[in-house]
């Protein structure tokens, strides 16, 4: 790429010109973030995925969010800024080991988080993402035996939440497991003052201790309609970039992560850069291509959620 050349006009002058749609989840760097035509948690996102008429998808996420608009909107071209942006939990919960532990437990519902492959969607019942899975759970009938993979903190947070048990999967975020109990216990007692809110893909010690917790989104609207002033943020710090815009006033400290390391950003999301939105843009590539019988069967379970949302 040419250093002169300024990638925000020219990413404009591109998405005008392929009459393409800029979708972005808050956990990009701030320089996307603010490129984005529509910026959202997992939910808000594949809600735009299905709606849009631009002819091309740009999914500045990570895979599985990228194949959910596929599947959503397979008349779009849909182009990421590096496919190998991958996700933990969806790596840590492949097909077969999916479908063997589903063979476990015959007569059960399999209910699985949107950050899964396409693969174990389509041998799912229904999809959730954070900020439905509670409704998703409850629409369940009482009695009737779940699993859900394959985050199990998320998981063991809505059996909490519920009341209802389920077997889990035992997969889990590598950032959000990261974050350092010792640290955010110090952190308190350093700003008494701070509200701790936390994604429920958090450990359990860390989710007992905090004011809030809730989807990316769901964060970002407690921090703008609640009255407190500062904040210990324990989600990806990306969020905070948005948070900082909407509350100019209020002080957000990002989650510490227990080693000295920045492992508190996604290393999957943050592959992405300006400069591949730029080439995803350019070239209409890399693109998002799935087997049209894949695509059709994790439908299913993804529309059974989105009419349930
Ligand atoms: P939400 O934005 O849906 O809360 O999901 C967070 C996440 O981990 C995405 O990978
Ligand atoms: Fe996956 Fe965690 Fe990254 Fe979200 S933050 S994409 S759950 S690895």
């Amino acid at each position: 790429i040419d250093p002169r050349l300024d990638l925000h006009d020219e990413i404009s002058r591109l998405k005008r010109e392929r009459n393409a749609v800029l979708l972005a989840h808050y956990y990009q760097d701030g320089d996307i973030q603010d490129l984005a035509d529509f910026l959202g948690d997992s939910l808000q996102l594949a809600q735009q995925a299905k709606k849009t008429t631009a002819d091309v998808i740009l999914f500045a996420g990570v895979h599985f969010m990228a194949e959910t608009a596929k599947i959503l909107n397979p008349e779009r071209i849909v182009v990421v800024p590096d496919l190998a942006a991958g996700c933990s939990l969806a790596d840590g919960c492949p097909v077969d080991r999916f479908r063997a532990w589903r063979a476990r437990y015959p007569g059960a519902v399999a209910i699985s988080y949107i950050n899964c492959s396409a693969e174990v969607k389509a041998e799912s019942d229904y999809i959730c993402t954070s900020s439905n899975a509670e409704k998703i759970v409850r629409a369940i009938p009482e009695g009737q035996e779940i699993l859900f993979a394959p985050d199990k903190n998320l998981g063991r947070w809505l059996v909490e939440r519920t009341g209802r048990p389920m077997r889990l999967w035992q997969g889990s975020c590598v950032v959000h497991e990261t974050f350092s109990l010792r640290k955010i216990v110090a952190l308190r007692e350093r700003h008494p003052d701070a509200k701790l809110i936390a994604h429920p893909e958090c450990e359990e010690p860390i989710l007992r201790m905090s004011d809030y917790i809730g989807s990316t989104t769901a964060l970002l609207k407690y921090t703008t309609a609640d009255d407190a002033r500062k904040y210990i943020v324990a989600t990806e710090s990306g969020i905070v970039h948005q948070m900082r815009k909407a509350s100019p006033q209020k002080e957000f400290i990002e989650g510490p992560p227990e080693g000295n390391c920045a492992c508190n950003e996604c290393p999957f999301m943050r592959l992405n850069t300006l400069e591949k939105v730029y080439l995803a843009l350019r070239d209409l590539a890399p693109r998002l291509e799935m087997a049209p019988e894949l695509r059709e069967r994790a439908r299913v379970p993804i529309d059974r959620m989105l009419a349930l949302s």
